[in-house]
């Protein structure tokens, strides 16, 4: 090989590999690329925000599947990747209202985390209800929301795990959440909640429940269902509110696996049966005038 020829040979190779790795780079960006309405929805939430620094991650010529705090469904050829989870946590520099409007514009959104951003305020946005398909895991705790525990949450039926624990909510607990046919998990701790807890709540499961004599086989079955019913709480904190009047006496037909109603106003026996036996003591405590195991027993 003549020494010009060599040097030619070199830069092919030098070009061949560059292109290569430019080839790369872009199948990698495609492949962290998510759907262009997610990308924009994404884009409006932190211009919302006043592009906060919590946000330097997001920038529109990067692959938003890369954004810190956002994940996407797993790759598929043919259709772009959707943002199933965003999460905005530990940041004191993001202030203002919940900007539902553009979350509810991610319309594959399962998972919504808000944790520890004690700037962000104003009440808990209508526009989550458009997200009722898919939304099945909501935290929005340790934040400035305040005002009431809305109704229209139950209209989010894909809901099943809603954690709203340590806001500034007030008002009543909505019936409503009674409705909802998924719910599994419900932490409304740590506000300032009134009103008594509604029986609604937790009357989901006696009519279901009541013991049918079946075959042994449809029994075996139906026992299986009855253990994991869909549409009422099985876990349920209500600590640390203003909640008063009784406990209702349909608790004791839920299936619950966990119960705090400590540090309330409620009175009244703590029913007894069920799954009740679970719970000690501290489930109970700090409260205006309950009685009855396992707090101590009520004066006649
Ligand atoms: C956020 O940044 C975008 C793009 O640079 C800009 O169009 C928008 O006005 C900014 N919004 C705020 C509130 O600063
Ligand atoms: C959110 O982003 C930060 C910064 O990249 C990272 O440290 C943290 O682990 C992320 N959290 C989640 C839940 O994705
Ligand atoms: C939210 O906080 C900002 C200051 O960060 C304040 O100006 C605004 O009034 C607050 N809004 C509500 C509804 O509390
Ligand atoms: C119930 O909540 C109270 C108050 O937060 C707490 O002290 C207690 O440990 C909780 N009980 C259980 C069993 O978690």
């Amino acid at each position: 090989m003549r020494a010009s020829s060599l040097v030619e040979h070199r830069v092919t190779v030098v070009v061949a590999v560059l292109l290569a790795a430019a080839v790369a780079a872009a199948a990698a960006r495609t492949k962290n690329e998510c759907h262009s309405g997610d990308k924009a929805a994404l884009l409006a939430i932190k211009s919302a925000f006043g592009n906060a620094s919590f946000f330097n991650s997001w920038t529109p010529d990067t692959p938003c599947c890369e954004w810190a705090n956002v994940s996407c469904d797993s790759s598929s050829s043919s259709t772009a990747r959707r943002v199933v989870a965003v999460s905005f946590l530990n940041d004191a520099g993001l202030a203002g209202p919940l900007p539902g409007a553009a979350i509810a514009r991610l319309t594959a959104l399962q998972q919504l985390v808000l944790n520890n951003v004690p700037g962000v305020n104003g009440t808990i946005p209508h526009d989550l209800t458009r997200l009722s398909a898919t939304l099945s895991f909501l935290t929005i705790t340790s934040t400035g929301i305040s005002g009431p525990v809305p109704p229209f949450l139950s209209e989010i039926t894909a809901l099943g795990y809603l954690s709203l624990s340590s806001n500034s909510l007030t008002g009543p607990i909505p019936a409503s959440l009674g409705d909802m046919p998924n719910l599994y998990f419900l932490d409304l701790g740590s506000n300032r909640l009134t009103g008594t807890i509604p029986p609604l709540l937790l009357s989901k499961g006696p009519r279901r429940r009541v013991p049918i004599p079946l075959p042994q086989q449809a029994r075996r079955r139906r026992s299986r269902r009855v253990r994991r019913p869909a549409g009422e709480p099985q876990q349920l904190e209500l600590s640390h509110n203003d909640i008063y009047g009784d406990i209702p006496e349909q608790v004791v037909h839920l299936m619950l696996e966990y119960l705090n109603v400590s540090y309330n106003r409620l009175s009244g026996t703590v029913p007894a049966g069920g799954n009740m036996a679970w719970f000690d003591q501290s489930c109970f405590q700090h409260n205006k005038g309950l009685c009855g195991t396992p707090l101590p027993p009520c004066k006649e």
